[in-house]
């Protein structure tokens, strides 16, 4: 398929269009943020796993019945994905307390849930994507309700299907970030899923105290050995 024109370009990727209006193209680049894009760097090799990566999960969603934007991988860095309109939202389900859960509500990182955690942030860089519930996102017209029950459900089988998954590589997923797109009338999972978008722990690594991480938090606080990180990553899920 034809690249065509520049669409767009966010922090780790570039969106282009293609002769069908219906497809466009990403493309993952090395570029790493965090806080806002407070913090910049480069994550040598990135781009390459996440995209890998990426297409892994959405093909292994797929099969599970879970609608996906993914169409075709091109080459290592671009893949062809449908033309979504994206939900504003960052859809964030959480198996154990870390980062931003354990700071706002005073829980230590590596406290087990009973059940798993879901919560909304409005998806606006300039307001530093703030925290909201069902009623907000429906008051602000960013999703119906709906939709919002749609993305609920999407968004705890994708939990179970990736729990799994992971859990039979040794690695403890911790909570991930899930973005979702509406294409012809219906919610797909759009967006990505990797290192950059999920917290992994070292199976057995942790207790509350202490912790293995195999994801950008290894950037985000700098515990050094995060290409690392992401290689080790990319060689499980490619067994
Ligand atoms: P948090 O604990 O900082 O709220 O992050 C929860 C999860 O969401 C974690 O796996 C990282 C992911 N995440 C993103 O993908 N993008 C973001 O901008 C933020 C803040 C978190």
């Amino acid at each position: 398929m034809q690249q065509k024109e520049q669409l767009y370009e966010g922090k780790a990727k570039k969106v282009f269009a293609t002769e069908n209006p219906d497809y466009v193209i990403v493309s993952y680049k090395d570029d790493a943020t965090a806080f806002n894009g407070l913090k910049k760097g480069t994550i040598s090799g990135k781009g390459v796993i996440n995209n890998k990566m990426s297409n892994l999960m959405m093909s292994m969603l797929e099969k599970k019945g879970i609608p996906t934007h993914l169409v075709e991988q091109i080459d290592d860095r671009n893949t062809i994905v449908k033309k979504v309109s994206i939900v504003p939202l960052e859809v964030i389900i959480r198996n154990v307390a870390a980062g931003s859960f354990s700071k706002r509500y005073g829980v230590p990182e590596g406290t087990a849930f009973a059940s798993p955690t879901i919560e909304f942030s409005y998806k606006n860089d300039d307001l530093g994507d703030p925290l909201i519930n069902d009623y907000h996102a429906l008051a602000l017209n960013l999703a119906t309700a709906q939709e919002i029950e749609t993305i609920k459900k999407m968004a705890f089988s994708v939990n179970d299907a990736m729990k799994e998954f992971f859990r039979g590589l040794n690695i403890d997923l911790i909570d991930f970030k899930l973005e979702f797109g509406r294409f012809k009338g219906e919610i797909v999972l759009a967006d990505e899923i990797s290192p950059d978008t999920c917290r992994f722990w070292e199976a057995g690594s942790w207790d509350t105290t202490k912790h293995v991480s195999l994801d950008k938090d290894r950037f985000r606080r700098d515990l050094g050995g995060v290409e690392d990180a992401y290689e080790e990553i990319f060689k499980r899920i490619s067994k």
